[in-house]
């Protein structure tokens, strides 16, 4: 079987992106994502260096582009820097990682030497007290440490990402916008998605649109002004005047993008899965034990992607599978 040097979805979408997630376990507890805690090893299936650099090679040679490695928390995996080496062995010429931070600042450098380029930190409070009740006892220390490593390489834009949930760290946000006055950071704020499996009139108590985020910013610190980004990706850009970084909203539940998707994810127990809100998987087991597997996962990848729905699912549905083992 030939197979296309570009994989297009069947509503005409190209997908270059693949979000990995290579672990359901954390360090942390955030609630608007429900992971495994770090007691628990990876359950039995979960994708393994061999699995995961197969379906890498299989997504280059469709013609994917960019591969981001999440979890859980990926650092939690050892073999992190393997799987970036390999990937960027195989070619792909965008990889980052979307991490809690608190295990980054020890491991950057050979996760730099093996090729990683970009870095998505999760970060939901300044207030030292806020960050802990939002992440379930976690620490912000850490963080910060790995964000100044971040910063004192070089490494800009370092993209912060912060889940608003009123009554948990919507005190939060404009200490968060303020990071922005003096430092190179992109402090993104997003929609809170249910994807945790809340109680439904729990989650609409705790939903904050986007907008009000915005205009919460704009009543403390003035009009934003827009910063030009590519009008595919998902996060709009704006900036304090004078002020060093920039601020973004990404409102998946307000305003759905699903039209610009680039993305398919590999679940942490090998499931192709073609839209984040929509819970249709396929599972890439059989084409990971096949003889010739690259063949196999390029197979079950044109399946996955003739079968991408149009839109997600953004009203609270109760999935089989929460956030934590889809990937963020
Ligand atoms: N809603 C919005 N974003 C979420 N993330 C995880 N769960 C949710 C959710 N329910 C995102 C966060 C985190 C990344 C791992 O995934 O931005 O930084
Ligand atoms: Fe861990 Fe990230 Fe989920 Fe928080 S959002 S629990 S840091 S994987």
């Amino acid at each position: 079987m030939s197979f296309p040097s570009t994989l297009i979805d069947q509503h005409g979408r190209v997908v270059r992106d693949l979000r990995i997630s290579v672990t359901p376990r954390c360090n942390f507890r955030c609630t608007y994502c429900d992971p495994l805690g770090m007691g628990h090893k990876d359950p039995l299936g979960t994708v393994s260096v061999h699995d995961v650099a197969n379906v890498v090679e299989a997504a280059v040679g469709l013609g994917m582009t960019s591969v981001r490695f999440t979890g859980g928390e990926p650092l939690l995996r050892k073999e992190l820097p393997e799987m970036i080496a390999h990937a960027k062995g195989a070619g792909v010429e965008d990889i980052a990682i979307t991490t809690n931070a608190t295990l980054l600042k020890r491991r950057l450098p050979e996760l730099l030497d093996a090729g990683l380029g970009r870095v998505n930190i999760s970060l939901d409070a300044v207030d030292e007290d806020v960050f802990k009740r939002a992440t379930g006892g976690g620490g912000s220390k850490p963080v910060w440490e790995s964000i100044e490593e971040l910063l004192a390489r070089g490494l800009h834009p370092v993209k912060l990402n912060a889940v608003v949930m009123r009554g948990v760290n919507d005190s939060e946000i404009t200490k968060l916008a303020a990071l922005t006055e003096t430092l190179p950071l992109h402090v993104r704020f997003i929609e809170y998605m249910h994807l945790n499996n809340a109680d439904s009139e729990q989650y609409q108590k705790s939903f904050v649109p986007g907008r009000e985020i915005r205009a919460l910013v704009e009543e403390k610190f003035g009009n934003l002004e827009t910063v030009p980004t590519d009008p595919s990706a998902p996060a709009r850009l704006f900036k304090v005047s004078g002020w060093q970084g920039a601020v973004g909203f990404i409102n998946p539940v307000s305003e759905p993008f699903c039209g610009a998707c680039s993305r398919m994810r590999l679940t942490s127990d090998a499931k192709l899965r073609p839209c984040l809100l929509n819970d249709r998987e396929f599972d890439l087991r059989p084409a990971l034990l096949h003889p010739e597997p690259v063949a196999a996962i390029q197979e079950t990848f044109l399946v996955a992607a003739h079968r991408k729905v149009a839109s997600g699912i953004t009203t609270p549905t109760q999935r089989p599978r929460t956030m934590v083992a889809i990937g963020g």
